[in-house]
């Protein structure tokens, strides 16, 4: 028996319920839904799948706007149902990991309706930030929204809440500790109904500090949080240093209490992962300290080019930060927030790139459909949901197409996940990315999971750190390769649109792309492709 617990190295399957498989016909994925498909994701070979809300909201960020923590929202089913999920997943040894929302609540949470109701100075309105405007009737402050326009919206007797994110997600106030208390009622509820751990969302964003000040330039500010506009990095890294309502000391005490409720629960080993946007990168290692969390996102890699130089820096900068703190790293190619990674970087290249991953000490974060090499969703203005879409009139896109339903069998759209009309249109274009399809090809996408993560845990899991064999930094040929060896396997990826020699020892196991050639006691690695040999 492996002694460390589960998590240490777990590979861990992103689901955006709404998008993963219909059981009603009602065009939205919901829990029975992700429950039939369990020996799926059962024999994709990972151990745990965290599960985006499905809690009562009136889903106006995705269900990142919840109206009630504690139950299901109908669009996905009851709590039967998530308790019946959960019984399912452990018979098949998947542990669960909800998500729980700390940062604010919707609108329609019967917190806020009540402050709405109280009026100023009210007990009601200290639970969420409720200040008068200014003398000239502007916002108490110059914050921009995550999601564009103001941070404060007005109600009916002047006063205004503050809201990073959308209006209808009104920010909690943490200063007070009925939050707290209601939030550790919420980890209790659904550690009793059985879930395993957390994803913390917006995990940073808990304590604000200085919320009367104006920010010099939030414009600058809120251009340098946002990944999908461009800036010169060290403009981006010298404002990213000045936000006001990120990453403050205060919320390390939050997790500190959290952390001795789950480890309450024993040898549950209940656990929990941080979304921490934070920097110095240095910063996010401060979530993982021994007493506070046990896992906190690298965002990296949903930006990084394919790139040796940089792929190279983001890996070893990960490992050995969280080194400091005796902690793993993890690695996350998509999610339901960005790009993804087939669109981003190529097919190949995307494939390659989780190939290399696999291989790395830490947890690995494989989102739904990445499995399957989805590009995004080519969708219509008319189609899209998002928030950031609306509040940006248009001038953002959004990230709805990463969240385009999963295409399960068939040859025509909706391809099995719906009976009915799917909340977001699937595009006959994906006939051959179908769950069926893939299956059936030996040489499909879904296959190199499959076979990868099955090596993964059979070689690599538990293994140890790596040592960096080649890359330019390591006295490489050229930037094209870059690898590593770990335990008995060697990893080495060819980042370049050639075919490159290399000197890997030991027998070809699995290759993401292409064939591995031998010429002249070497390895040839075809382009774009990522090959492990085991010694
Ligand atoms: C997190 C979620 C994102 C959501 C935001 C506000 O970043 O991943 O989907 O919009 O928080 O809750
Ligand atoms: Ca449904």
């Amino acid at each position: 028996m492996n002694s460390s617990p589960w998590w240490k190295e777990a590979t861990i399957y992103q689901i955006y319920p709404r998008s993963f498989f219909d059981s009603n016909g009602d065009g939205e994925g919901d829990l029975p839904g992700v429950t039939s498909k369990l020996d799926y994701v059962k024999s994709l070979g990972v151990d745990a799948i965290w599960l985006s809300p499905f809690y009562t909201s009136p889903n106006k960020d995705g269900g990142y706007d919840v109206a009630n923590p504690r139950d299901v929202d109908p669009r996905f089913g009851n709590l039967d149902d998530a308790k019946e999920l959960i019984t399912q997943a452990h018979k098949q040894d998947l542990r669960v990991i909800a998500d729980i929302v700390p940062n604010h609540f919707s609108d329609q949470h019967e917190w806020f309706q009540a402050a709405l109701k109280a009026g100023r100075g009210s007990r009601e309105r200290q639970r969420f930030h409720f200040y008068d405007a200014n003398e000239d009737g502007t916002p108490p402050n110059n914050w921009i929204s995550l999601f564009g326009g103001p941070s404060w919206t007005q109600v009916e007797d002047g006063q205004f809440y503050l809201h990073l994110f959308d209006s209808s997600q009104p920010d909690l106030n943490w200063d007070n500790p009925e939050v707290n208390e209601d939030f550790e009622k919420t980890l209790r509820f659904w550690i009793d109904l059985g879930v395993d751990g957390f994803r913390i969302d917006v995990a940073h964003g808990l304590v604000k500090e200085d919320v009367l000040k104006n920010h010099p330039d939030p414009q600058g500010l809120s251009n340098a949080l946002r990944l999908d506009v461009a800036m010169d990095s060290d403009e981006r890294n010298a404002l990213l240093l000045t936000v006001p309502y990120f990453d403050r000391q205060g919320v390390h005490e939050i997790y500190r209490k959290w952390r001795k409720l789950f480890d309450s629960y024993g040898d549950r080993n209940i656990m929990a992962v941080a979304e921490a946007w934070v920097h110095p990168p240095v910063n996010a290692t401060r979530y993982v300290r021994a007493d506070e969390l046990h896992q906190v996102f690298n965002f990296d890699l949903l930006t990084a080019e394919f790139d040796a130089d940089v792929l190279y820096d983001v890996v070893e900068q990960s490992i050995s930060l969280n080194a400091t703190v005796n902690a793993l790293p993890t690695w996350a190619l998509s999610n339901h927030d960005s790009p993804r990674v087939a669109s981003r970087i190529g097919d190949e290249q995307a494939r390659a790139l989780a190939l290399f991953v696999f291989g790395l000490p830490g947890s690995t974060y494989v989102f739904a459909g990445q499995e399957l090499g989805l590009p995004d969703g080519q969708l219509q203005d008319s189609d899209r949901q998002d928030p950031t879409f609306f509040r940006t009139n248009g001038g953002i896109k959004g990230r709805d197409g990463a969240r385009v339903p999963l295409p399960w069998s068939g040859n025509t759209s909706p391809f099995g996940f719906s009976t009915g009309k799917p909340w977001l249109p699937i595009s006959q274009s994906w006939k051959d990315l179908t769950v069926e399809s893939e299956l059936v090809d030996p040489k499909s996408s879904l296959h190199l999971y499959k076979n990868a993560l099955e090596l993964r845990k059979e070689f690599l899991v538990g293994s140890g750190g790596i040592t960096w064999l080649e890359s330019s930094q390591h006295g490489s040929k050229s930037n094209s390769l870059l690898s590593y060896a770990r335990g008995a396997v060697t990893v080495v990826m060819n980042l370049s649109d050639s075919a490159q020699e290399c000197e890997a020892n030991g027998k070809l196991v699995v290759v993401s792309s292409g064939t591995v050639d031998a010429r002249d006691g070497k390895k040839v690695i075809p382009p774009h492709s990522t090959a492990w040999f085991l010694a």
